[in-house]
């Protein structure tokens, strides 16, 4: 199994994940923004994930090649999502990932204004501000940057074709629509030189139905109180259209990157349940 993400705070939930799946776990240390920006973090996560997979890599570790799963949670879910859109395309890899869980992963960074960012805007933990600032320092040191996020008005000229794809108004479930009207984002505002905002390995629901229709057994996991939740969920009705298999736990109750939080006493009742549905799942699974 390959688990991907970004900081320390994971080492419990992998160690925990590798005694109680008796599984090998392989977390890739990707060099992070400002300082590396996009796509860095992208070819660090594949270069790894690939070499791992490789036959005399598996034998050297004991990883029985039928039982790989590709993981991570929030930026470390974009990685693991688009890792294995790639893993995929590649047919000598293809066969050998079984399954992808992704736990509140981020999917894409089209359109900032879907129902799930209005209503969690102010956080609790992930703030919509914050995302922003975080998404910016990944793609660029133009300070501009954030203020275009907000109005969203990011997106260069002749990329509207590819809203369709990460259209909440299409692919949402009725009930997280709510009240919501859809707005386009505003194209040809700014500086299009900004590497990456119609990329794939920016926005992994970017992919089109031809891409996305090979991919292996998911496991996605949503808070309700989250910003990216409806990333999610667009990415679980674009793979049920195309007929991948979806298991789809959405917690009620719970904010973006409570997993991370299973190790300090005041937030452990946020983590555990996630981690007990994500860990239920993987030794179900592998
Ligand atoms: C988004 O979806 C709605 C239908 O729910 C449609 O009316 C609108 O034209 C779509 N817009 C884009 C840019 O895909
Ligand atoms: C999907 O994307 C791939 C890669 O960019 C492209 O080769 C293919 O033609 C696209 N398929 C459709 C149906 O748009």
């Amino acid at each position: 199994m390959a688990s991907i993400h970004e900081h320390t705070y994971y080492d419990n939930l992998n160690k925990w994940t590798a005694n109680k799946v008796d599984a090998v776990v392989v977390v890739v240390d990707y060099q992070v923004a400002p300082q590396y920006k996009f796509p860095v973090a992208t070819y660090d996560v594949f270069a790894a994930v690939k070499r791992f997979l490789q036959d005399d890599i598996l034998t050297k570790y004991g990883v029985d090649p039928t039982q790989i799963c590709i993981s991570g949670d929030s930026a470390g879910g974009a990685l693991a999502t688009l890792v294995t859109q790639q893993m995929i395309n590649i047919p000598e890899m293809k066969n050998k990932i079984k399954t992808q869980a992704l736990i509140y992963p981020y999917l894409q960074t089209v359109d900032v204004t879907t129902p799930s960012t209005k209503e969690n805007e102010h956080g609790p933990l992930l703030s919509m501000e914050m995302a922003i600032k975080m998404g910016c320092k990944y793609l660029t040191t133009d300070e501009v940057c954030p203020k275009i996020f907000r109005t969203n008005q990011h997106m260069p000229q002749g990329s509207r074709h590819l809203f369709r794809l990460v259209n909440w108004s299409i692919f949402l479930p009725e009930q997280f629509k709510k009240n919501n009207v859809y707005t386009e984002p505003l194209t040809g505002r700014f500086d299009p030189s900004y590497a990456g905002l119609t990329d794939i390995m920016l926005s992994p629901l970017l992919a089109n139905d031809t891409q996305l229709q090979n991919l292996p057994l998911t496991y996605i996991l949503t808070c309700q109180h989250d910003i990216l939740r409806d990333h999610e969920l667009t990415y679980v009705t674009r793979l049920q259209n195309v007929g991948v298999q979806v298991v789809h736990d959405h917690i009620e109750d719970r904010i973006h990157a409570a997993i991370v939080y299973m190790g300090s006493l005041f937030y452990l009742y946020l983590g555990i349940t996630l981690k007990d549905k994500y860990i239920s799942w993987l030794e179900e699974n592998l």
